[in-house]
């Protein structure tokens, strides 16, 4: 059985006293539920803050983005043993934010997910269709592509600490969601996808979230899908009410 990860992407939202008091409320929130891996992604400056007020909590903590050099000359660049000492579990790796506004390809992200992995992070790979692709018939195509160059290279062992989120392009911040049917359809073929180089053992443990739109109003419904094992949360998450409904709706 699959523990399913429900992860709260702020993106570029919160200071640090409205992370604090953002956390603060949703810890008391979630503190009995302990079959749902909670995850929340402050922007960077807020992590050391919040890695403080989650201590002796059930949430971890993830950044949202990763270089992949340890040190060096490279400004304005976080490197995972950076991200390791703030106390990060997880990094968000390739949004589709940072794939359209910042130039991230899928060799940046594969090359940032081997970073991760290499220093005990784990990498939250996200995959997913615009609209036009989705209309064009290339959905699948899409997918596949950011799926197999993402994962390029990496072990057994390494894929099992990589969670796969599929959030398709035109369902994020926009209030469209992928229907349960469509979203499982896409999930099942990525899962499909991970056969062609992993054993169906490993493949079966591969957690792979939903994202775009998730709310407390639909996250039941795709929640419950078989092969939708958590959500990565946008607006939604920036609440500590709605996303405690929405890690909820991922428990039992
Ligand atoms: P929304 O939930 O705001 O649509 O954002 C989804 C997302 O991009 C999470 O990474």
């Amino acid at each position: 059985m699959r523990t399913p990860i429900v992860a709260g992407n702020w993106k570029l939202n919160k200071t640090i006293s409205e992370a604090v008091e953002l956390v603060t409320a949703l810890r008391d929130l979630v503190a009995n539920v302990t079959d749902v891996e909670i995850v929340v992604a402050p922007t960077f400056t807020a992590l050391s803050a919040v890695a403080r007020a989650l201590q002796g909590s059930n949430i971890r903590l993830s950044a949202q983005n990763i270089f992949w050099e340890d040190s060096g000359a490279f400004t304005g660049e976080i490197s995972p043993v950076m991200l390791k000492d703030v106390g990060c579990d997880y990094v968000i790796i390739g949004h589709s934010e940072r794939r359209q506004y910042f130039g991230e390809t899928n060799e940046s992200v594969n090359r940032k997910v081997k970073a991760a992995l290499t220093h005990g992070l784990k990498p939250i790979i996200c995959v997913g269709e615009r609209l036009e692709d989705r209309e064009a018939g290339k959905t699948k195509s899409v997918v596949e592509n950011h799926v197999i160059n993402g994962i390029d290279g990496l072990s057994a062992e390494q894929l099992l600490s990589t969670v796969i989120a599929y959030e398709p392009v035109w369902a994020i911040g926009t209030g469209i969601t992928a229907t349960p049917n469509e979203a499982q359809e896409v999930h099942a073929f990525i899962r499909s996808l991970l056969l062609r180089n992993y054993s169906a053992d490993v493949t079966e443990q591969i957690r792979i979230q939903c994202g775009g739109s998730v709310k407390p109003d639909n996250a039941v419904e795709l929640l419950t899908q078989a092969d939708i094992d958590g959500a990565l949360v946008g607006g939604a998450s920036l609440e500590a009410e709605s996303f405690a409904q929405i890690v909820k709706a991922g428990s039992g």
